[in-house]
């Protein structure tokens, strides 16, 4: 199961993640927000990390304008290790060495066609483990 929110900037891109995640048989829940109206990013950020520590597993996805906003707040939440980026290997990296459980994606920044892509390597590739892992554990200790 993967959370996904966005605020008003992220909502089109969220609906068209929505469709894809669908398409791929990949169940999800949107955690808002649920129309085109503003609202603001750290409400959505916070609940949807909230629920994702809760569950202990699994990743999320939050779309917002630039993507820096929802990572901002998600990354003052320990153990949410959020990747912001645009590109297929920062997003590809952040699962191998970091074990990134949160995409922020801006759809401001990036097309339908980059960001779907961006979604199947965030939740397609799996953490190489090894010698990242005390790295991440490091992370934790700060
Ligand atoms: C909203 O205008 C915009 O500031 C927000 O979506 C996001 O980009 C913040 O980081």
């Amino acid at each position: 199961m993967v959370l996904i929110g966005s605020d008003h900037a992220g909502f089109d891109l969220k609906e068209e993640i929505k469709k894809h995640l669908d398409e791929k048989g990949i169940s999800f829940k949107d955690m808002g927000c649920f129309n085109k109206n503003s609202c603001d990013y750290p409400d959505i950020a916070k609940s949807v990390c909230k629920e994702l520590l809760e569950k202990k597993e699994g990743k999320a996805i939050l779309v917002c304008g630039t993507g820096v906003g929802m990572s901002i707040v998600a990354n003052k939440f320990l153990d949410i290790r959020a990747v912001c980026a645009s590109d297929f290997y920062s997003v590809c990296y952040s699962r191998l060495h970091n074990d990134s459980n949160v995409l922020c994606l801006g759809a401001r920044v990036v097309g339908v066609g980059v960001a779907l892509e961006l979604v199947d390597v965030f939740l397609n590739t799996n953490f190489e483990g090894g010698r990242h892992e005390k790295r991440v554990l490091k992370i934790k200790d700060i």
